[in-house]
């Protein structure tokens, strides 16, 4: 289905997934990205200094999240697997783009609508807080985009509107000299993947402080899956598996048969709470033990994600160029 299309992505450096993030985002985009004929994904730091400065902080959190996509399938041999500032040319495409971003798609844009609420809602003045990077950020994202004849994006929901605005601008510059100079983007959702709950039931996330973390110590991921929320139910009484957050939690993360085990266990008065943590933990354990290897490698010899990043950069770069060029030659005659 994607055989002749590049799938692109871009992640901002921003903390350590938890369990909902890796099985909900990152695991299905890399499966997705390597059905594609080129997959291209890239660390957003041009778009993490808008609310990031402290450089320390800034590099430990890069060096995290490569060796998370590292640690989660991606392969840095055939994948375009880059820094987002190791390609100045998205910087000079969005200079261009600017040219034909209508300034209410930057009013409407959800990153930045967010902030305005949330500072009306603590009756601050409307722009407090918020620099040029947050209120352009859509641009310089369609810039990450087109700048690499991309076909399809994937995103989760937050993110559908940007690849929109991406599309528009590549509209408005195809219409306007009437050539298709750039390729008009898509975006996929991956309606088929679960919506993974957290510890207390509502949606895990990091907002809600009810996340099961994935790249941390045993202990650190002990604590969270013992924190789930139960009742009193003591082991003997049949319980609908329903409301049992720990199996709702195991389901989208164990093998259906495994699940079916505890679903039935938890209906027949045979498992008790206790035990539906342990095997939750023990599902959580073996699920990402690999990946945490994996992740634990690069975390200790950084220097070769780095030969990646750069080799990633040197073959995915000749696209914004060529793209940069067409633009130019087309804009200055
Ligand atoms: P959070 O809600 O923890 O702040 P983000 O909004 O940063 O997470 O989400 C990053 C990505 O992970 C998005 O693509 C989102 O769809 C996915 N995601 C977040 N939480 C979950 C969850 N509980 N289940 C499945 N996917 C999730
Ligand atoms: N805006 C995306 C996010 O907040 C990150 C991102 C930047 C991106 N540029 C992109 C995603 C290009 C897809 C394509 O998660």
């Amino acid at each position: 289905m994607y055989a002749d299309k590049c799938i692109l992505t871009g992640v901002k450096p921003t903390g350590k997934p938890h369990i909902g993030n890796y099985f909900g985002a990152i695991k299905p985009a890399i499966e997705m990205g390597h059905q594609a004929q080129r997959f291209n994904l890239f660390i957003a730091d041009y778009h993490a200094i808008n609310f990031m400065k402290a450089p320390e902080l800034l590099q430990k959190e890069i060096k995290e999240i490569a060796c998370i996509y590292l640690a989660a399938g991606l392969k840095p041999e055939t994948d375009y697997f880059y820094r987002q500032s190791d390609i100045p040319e998205i910087n000079e495409i969005t200079t261009i783009l600017y040219a034909f971003t209508p300034k209410g798609f930057m009013n409407k844009s959800h990153a930045y609508k967010a902030c305005v609420e949330r500072n009306l809602a603590e009756n601050k003045p409307a722009d407090d807080g918020v620099n040029m990077g947050l209120y352009t950020y859509p641009t310089l994202m369609a810039s990450d985009i087109l700048a690499m004849d991309t076909d399809i994006v994937p995103v989760g929901k937050d993110q559908i509107q940007h690849v929109e605005i991406a599309r528009d601008i590549a509209g408005a510059v195809n219409a306007y000299y009437d050539k298709e100079l750039l390729k008009l983007p898509e975006y996929v959702t991956a309606d088929n993947v679960a919506v993974l709950p957290g510890t207390d039931g509502r949606k895990m996330s990091k907002s809600y402080n009810n996340v099961i973390p994935i790249f941390e110590d045993e202990k650190v991921i002990k604590k969270a899956v013992y924190s789930t929320v139960t009742d009193s139910k003591p082991i003997e009484e049949p319980k609908n598996p329903d409301d049992v957050i720990v199996y709702q939690i195991y389901k989208c993360i164990a093998s259906a048969q495994k699940a079916e085990e505890m679903a039935q266990g938890l209906r027949e008065g045979k498992l008790g709470y206790g035990h539906t943590k342990a095997m939750l933990l023990d599902a959580v354990l073996n699920e990402v033990r690999e990946a945490k290897e994996v992740y634990d490698y690069y975390m200790a010899h950084y220097d070769e994600a780095c030969g990646f990043l750069e080799e990633g950069a040197a073959k995915a770069r000749p696209y914004a160029q060529k793209t940069l060029q067409r633009l130019k030659e087309t804009l200055f005659g």
